[in-house]
């Protein structure tokens, strides 16, 4: 075939191509193979264009042996690393075929997920690994002892009540993502749904002597009420439980007119120690705390802001976080009208 009949055949590949004869010439490439691998390719030998030494010997390789070889190539492009899965055939004539197809976002995802699973089984053997102990201490040591065995069953409940709410949360976050791309779109007023999150959190409250304020009208919006309820629970929770003894945590509705059109920012400031720029950025991972051994003895899961992001998101809204140390932090929450 000529090689402008192979430029067109390679021209239908969706990946970036290249038709390499032995192992030192390009004599064809595609326009995404221009774009991944740099304009004027072809004519060239492969080690210009490729700078991978597996690629290379992989061409070489198969140029002489035959076959199909696969190999990853990491290649940086426009400030970032990318991942590419290259693999090298044979096409008789003398000609090699490489085909590039980027499995970067894979990697990640597999990376994410491996990552996600060794966090979930820490979280759960901690709780576990006390409540054997227990066990094991009531079956033995504490056999007839009553009032070390109210202690031990008191903290076994804790701890069992811990990976209660962990496997809870769990499912939340996995059925608030299964539902991310439907939007709600029931008619929830947002100040009595505030005041009833408020009111059922007022014993937490009044613990450390807080109080919490409500301002603002009345408004509407289409949304999830449960949800809703779900996302203001855990931030003026956390306001409660990250925030100042005696303080005031101020919420407030204050309209907000975005570029997508008009919506409602939901504020819920706090007069707490406040967060640290460098932690901001990562606060809604999943099990991202900022002082781990401290929101864990508050009971805490570490995935509450995973889920308020996961609701928000599915309201077509967004969270925004500020902070002061020394002074406290804001969380809003813009919820658009329309
Ligand atoms: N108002 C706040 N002030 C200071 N730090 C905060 C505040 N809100 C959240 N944080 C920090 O962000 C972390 C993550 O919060 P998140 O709500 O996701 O988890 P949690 O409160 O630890 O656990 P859970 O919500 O499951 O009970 C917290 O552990 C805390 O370190
Ligand atoms: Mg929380």
């Amino acid at each position: 075939m000529a090689e402008f009949e192979l430029s067109g055949l390679l021209s239908g590949l969706p990946l970036p191509a290249m038709l390499v004869r032995g192992d030192d010439r390009i004599i064809a490439c595609n326009a995404l193979a221009d774009q991944l691998l740099g304009e004027g390719i072809v004519g060239r030998h492969p080690a210009i264009a490729v700078r991978a030494p597996a690629v290379l010997e992989a061409i070489g390789a198969v140029a002489r042996g035959g076959g199909v070889q696969e190999v990853r190539m990491t290649h940086r492009r426009e400030g970032h690393e990318a991942v590419f899965q290259v693999t090298v055939s044979e096409q008789g004539g003398g000609l090699v075929l490489c085909v590039f197809k980027d499995i970067s976002e894979e990697e990640k995802a597999g990376a994410m997920r491996r990552d996600f699973v060794a966090n979930v089984s820490h979280e759960l053997r901690t709780p576990l690994t006390a409540l054997m102990g227990f066990i094991e201490t009531l079956k033995n040591a504490a056999k007839d002892d009553p009032k070390a065995r109210e202690m031990f069953l008191g903290i076994m409940e804790a701890e069992a009540g811990r990976m209660n709410r962990l496997v809870r949360d769990l499912l939340q976050l996995s059925q608030v993502e299964a539902n991310e791309r439907v939007r709600p779109r029931e008619a929830v007023e947002l100040r009595p749904l505030l005041e009833g999150v408020i009111s059922s959190l007022r014993g937490v409250a009044e613990r450390t002597g807080d109080r919490v304020e409500l301002v603002g009208d009345p408004v509407t919006v289409p949304g999830d009420a449960d949800q809703l309820v779900q996302v203001f629970t855990n931030l003026v929770e956390n306001a409660l439980k990250y925030g100042r003894a005696g303080q005031v945590v101020r919420v407030s509705l204050t309209p907000e007119e975005t570029v997508r059109g008009p919506a409602v920012r939901v504020e819920v400031a706090d007069e707490g120690e406040g967060i640290d720029p460098v932690h901001l950025p990562r606060l809604t991972e999943r099990f991202y705390r900022v002082d781990t051994h401290r929101s864990r003895e508050m009971g805490g899961t570490g995935l509450g802001l995973a889920i308020v992001k996961h609701i928000v998101s599915r309201h077509r809204g967004w969270l925004r976080v500020e902070s002061v140390v020394g002074e406290g932090s804001r969380f809003s929450v813009v919820l658009p009208l329309g």
